[in-house]
């Protein structure tokens, strides 16, 4: 079944601006990002208003999730056989091909961005906000790989020659960005691909495969299986003939990937804590601006998402710090993604476990700023939180949360803020918020993260800008970066070059 027949289809949004049309250097010289539907444009607010319209209601890609479930291993076997061969032939393909069909996918992705944001919002309870970017950043995917794909024949003085077949295994919290990038990362290199999608995304990756399938990348080289997360999904994972695994998920889900086959080529961005420090010398309406932006964005669903606020000296006792914070949190329109007026949409799932723990029980010396409300009966819409009085050390201080929780922890000074930051396994994210440059130049020099950000939010890496990727426990496997130069090398093998004289 084609998108067509599932949906009387949204037409693309005004983008008259398009800035990738309008230079002229080559690639890997420079690289334009494609911009989010800017709403000042005409046609564009009525555009977003059809999206919202529509949100509830899409049944888009459920027709190719029952095509393409698959429950039982020897079906899974047969499933890699054929993409491994099929490899083959996608490898042979000069580069500049291969770039060829992932920028006709881009060209695609734009004119479906409508019913990708769709499906999005009705499947991840994303916001138009939170889901626009998500599709730019999977075009930028796209057209970087491709541009990445040509520069591949010599990376120092080596060939880096395809693999057969990549596992692409995403998360649900970037239905689209995420699975794209590990996909057109995989095609650029040369290689097949079997994509996964996330049991609650399910939809969200039906539709992305059915728009690259669109643009011309053969069906037998990016293959989509849903499969149960039993003996099923363990024989996708444990086969020898998976050359390489794009996992995006939990440290924990990459410890038990290694458990079924040990020798697993794994390109893992896995779990992370991360925290804004704000120090006396900081902007202190920017630094409360971005710590709820990246605190409360998609609920705090984001690997790269901020849940403490580490507070220097001053700050942590500053009222109109917390006055500010406290009204910028309260103010913050809480709500399904059909209604318009959503700043701040669900939870993925009723909250339960540790997120329900956090968001409903303070642990000793914390008290609560903005006390969290359920607003429904299911435990999927929370008004956000933000406690304050976290200990070092505490559960609160070293566990991910994910979801619409902000606590925050005093330190006496830079140093001990830094330590703050950097005592959790993980290393994905970190921000400073100071005007200061002694501060500054301390801090990056200390701070253990993959994705350090100074005087912003912690969210939002911009592909070649902020190439993305962890550090500690935030990475498995090769770690190199997603969106960044050498990314696709990871998912070559590299063979001599023959020697000249
Ligand atoms: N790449 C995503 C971000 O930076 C996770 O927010």
């Amino acid at each position: 079944d084609s998108l067509a027949q599932v949906s009387d289809g949204v037409p693309a949004p005004n983008r008259t601006q398009d800035r990738r049309q309008q230079v002229t250097a080559g690639p890997l010289t420079h690289f334009v990002n494609t911009p989010d539907t800017d709403p000042s444009l005409p046609g564009n607010r009525e555009w977003g208003a059809r999206i919202i319209g529509r949100i509830a209601t899409s049944t888009l890609g459920t027709d190719l999730v029952a095509a393409h479930s698959v429950d039982d291993a020897s079906a899974v076997d047969a499933i890699i056989d054929d993409t491994h061969a099929a490899g083959g032939a996608w490898g042979a393909r000069p580069a500049a091909e291969r770039a060829a069909v992932l920028r006709a996918a881009a060209v695609e992705f734009e004119k479906r961005r409508g019913e990708l944001l769709e499906v999005a919002g009705s499947e991840c309870g994303k916001t138009l906000d939170q889901s626009d970017p998500e599709v730019s950043e999977a075009i930028d995917f796209l057209n970087y790989y491709a541009d990445l794909a040509e520069g591949l024949d010599t990376v120092d003085g080596a060939t880096p020659q395809p693999v057969r077949l990549t596992l692409v295994v995403p998360p649900w919290n970037f239905p689209l960005a995420i699975p794209t990038g590990g996909i057109a990362a995989a095609l650029a290199a040369g290689s097949a691909v079997i994509v996964k999608p996330a049991p609650q995304a399910a939809r969200c990756g039906s539709v992305l495969v059915e728009t690259l399938w669109a643009a011309g990348v053969p069906k037998d080289v990016l293959r989509l299986v849903h499969v149960p997360e039993n003996e099923v999904g363990r024989a996708l994972v444990a086969s020898p003939k998976v050359d390489r695994l794009i996992l995006t998920g939990a440290f924990d889900t990459a410890a038990l990937f290694r458990t079924f086959r040990s020798d697993l080529p794994l390109l893992a961005e896995t779990s992370g804590k991360n925290s804004i420090i704000v120090t006396p010398n900081a902007d202190l309406d920017l630094a409360v601006k971005d710590l709820v932006n990246s605190a409360f964005g998609h609920a705090g669903q984001k690997c790269s998402a901020a849940s403490l606020g580490i507070l220097v000296g001053s700050v942590a006792t500053s009222d109109r710090f917390r006055s500010q914070l406290v009204d910028a949190v309260e103010s913050l329109k809480v709500g399904l993604p059909s209604d318009p007026a959503t700043q701040m949409g669900p939870v993925i799932e009723p909250a339960g476990g540790k997120l329900l723990k956090a968001l409903t029980i303070l642990d000793e010396g914390e008290s609560w700023l903005v006390e969290p409300r359920q607003l429904d009966d299911e435990g999927r819409l929370w008004s956000p939180g933000v406690k304050t009085g976290v200990k070092r050390g505490s559960e609160y201080h070293l566990t991910e949360y994910f979801g619409p929780v902000l606590g925050l922890i005093e330190a006496a000074d830079l140093d001990e803020a830094i330590a703050i930051q950097n005592e959790t396994d993980y290393g994905l994210t970190a921000g400073l918020h100071s005007l200061e440059r002694t501060e500054l130049e301390t801090w990056i020099d200390r701070v253990e993260a993959g994705n350090a950000y100074i005087n912003r939010t912690t969210v939002g890496a911009i592909v070649r800008r902020q190439p993305f990727g962890g550090w500690k426990k935030s990475a498995v496997g090769a770690g190199t970066k997603a969106g960044g130069p050498n990314y696709l090398v990871g998912l070559t093998d590299w063979a001599p070059r023959e020697a000249t004289q």
